[in-house]
C-alpha cells in the first residue's frame, strides 16, 4: 500500500506520511496469508542460507503479535508446516522486541548448552490487527516476516551480548484493549477499533529514542566495545525521526545506520531480521564486523543484541 492509498482512506496525505514517518510503501499479505505461513517462508529460508538440514534445529522461538490461533502457538504451526520433526516451539509475545528477545534467549539456550541450533523467527501480520480509520496508526504498519538460525560453533564471532527490559506501567501508551480476558468480546460487540492497535505516537517516540540509545549502550558495555566500533546499527523501523534521533544520542553517523522504512512501514518482530538481511544481501555487513541491533515496541519493551559478524 502506497501513501497514495492512504489518502484514499483517512485524512491525510503523502506528504505528512513522508516528512513524519519516513514511510512510502508497506507490503500487505493477502487475506489468506498468515503470520505462520509468512514465518514458515523466511525459515526456509534462512535455514538454505545455513546449508543447515530441519532435523538439526531443537528449537524454534517466533516473535509475533499477531498468532494464526489463540490456541496453539504460532510457533507449533510453523514447525509442522515447515516439519521440524526434534524441536521444541514457543512463541514470544513482545511485539516489536520479539525477534531482539528471542535471539536473547537462543544466546542463553546455546551458552547453558540445553540446545545447539535454533530457528529464531519475527513475524507479523500487522494489517489484521490495524484500524484503517485511524490515520494516527494506519499508516505506520505493514507486513514481513525475517528469520536467522543461531548456532553455537563459530569461534569469538556471533552474540555477544544482549540486553531485556520492560515497564508494564506504560502498558496503554500502546494496545489492543479488546479481545483479551480483561475484556472479552461480547456478543453485541460493535466496531470501534478497541480490538486493533491504539498507540500515544509522541510518547512512544520520546521512550523509544531513550530507551533504545541506553539498551545499546548497555550491550556495548558488557561485551568491551566502543560506539566508535560499530560497523552498522540496525534499528527496528518505526519511524525515521526516531532513527536519525537514537543515531544522534550514539554519536554514529548515519551512513553506519540501516534504514528500509520507506518501503516496509514498521512491521514489529519482523522488523530487525528484515532489515539485517538486507543489509547483509546488501553487502552491507563483513566478516568481523560489530553489528549493533535493537527494538521496542508494546508494552513498553525493548532490547538489543551486539554481534561480531
Ligand atoms: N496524517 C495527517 N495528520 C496526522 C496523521 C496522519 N496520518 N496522524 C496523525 N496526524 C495528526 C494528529 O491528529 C495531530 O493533529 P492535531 O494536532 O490536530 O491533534 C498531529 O498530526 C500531530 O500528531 P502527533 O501525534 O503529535 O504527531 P507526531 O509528530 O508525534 O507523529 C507519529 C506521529 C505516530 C508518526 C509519531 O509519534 C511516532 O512515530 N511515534 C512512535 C510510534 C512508534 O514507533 N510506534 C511503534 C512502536 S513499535
Amino acid at each position: 500500500m502506497t501513501n497514495a492509498d492512504f489518502e484514499k482512506l483517512v485524512d491525510t496525505s503523502d506528504e505528512w506520511i513522508t516528512t513524519r514517518t519516513g514511510i512510502k510503501e508497506r507490503r500487505i499479505a493477502d487475506d489468506k496469508m498468515t503470520s505462520g505461513d509468512m514465518a514458515v517462508e523466511a525459515c526456509r529460508r534462512a535455514l538454505e542460507m545455513a546449508n543447515c538440514p530441519r532435523e538439526e534445529i531443537d528449537l524454534l522461538v517466533v516473535g509475533t503479535v499477531t498468532p494464526d490461533y489463540r490456541l496453539p502457538s504460532c510457533a507449533c504451526v510453523v514447525q509442522e508446516k515447515l516439519g521440524l520433526p526434534n524441536a521444541v516451539a514457543f512463541d514470544v509475545v513482545a511485539a516489536c522486541a520479539g525477534f531482539i528477545s528471542g535471539l536473547s534467549i537462543a544466546s542463553s539456550f546455546i551458552e547453558s548448552g540445553a540446545y545447539k541450533k535454533i530457528l529464531v523467527v519475527g513475524t507479523e501480520k500487522l494489517s489484521a490487527f490495524t484500524n484503517y480509520k485511524d490515520r494516527n496508526t494506519c499508516v505506520l504498519f505493514g507486513d514481513a516476516a525475517g528469520a536467522a538460525v543461531v548456532a553455537g560453533d563459530n569461534g569469538d564471532r556471533g552474540i555477544l551480548s544482549t540486553y531485556l527490559k520492560s515497564d508494564g506501567r506504560m502498558r496503554p501508551l500502546l494496545w489492543a484493549q479488546v479481545g483479551g480476558t480483561a475484556n472479552p468480546y461480547t456478543p453485541d460487540f460493535q466496531f470501534n477499533g478497541s480490538d486493533k492497535i491504539w498507540m500515544n505516537g509522541s510518547d512512544v517516540f520520546k521512550v523509544a529514542v531513550r530507551e533504545m540509545a541506553d539498551a545499546i549502550r548497555k550491550v556495548l558495555d558488557k561485551a568491551g566495545v566502543k560506539a566508535s566500533q560499530i560497523s552498522l546499527v540496525v534499528p527496528h523501523q518505526a519511524n525515521i525521526r526516531i532513527i536519525e534521533a537514537l543515531a544522534k544520542r550514539l554519536k554514529v553517523d548515519m551512513s553506519r545506520v540501516y534504514r528500509n522504512i520507506e518501503m516496509f512501514g514498521n512491521t514489529s518482530a519482523a522488523s530487525v531480521p528484515l532489515a539485517l538481511d538486507q543489509a547483509n544481501r546488501a553487502g552491507m555487513i563483513k566478516e568481523g564486523d560489530y553489528v549493533a541491533m535493537v527494538a521496542f515496541g508494546g508494552g513498553l519493551i525493548w532490547g538489543a543484541a551486539l554481534v561480531r559478524w
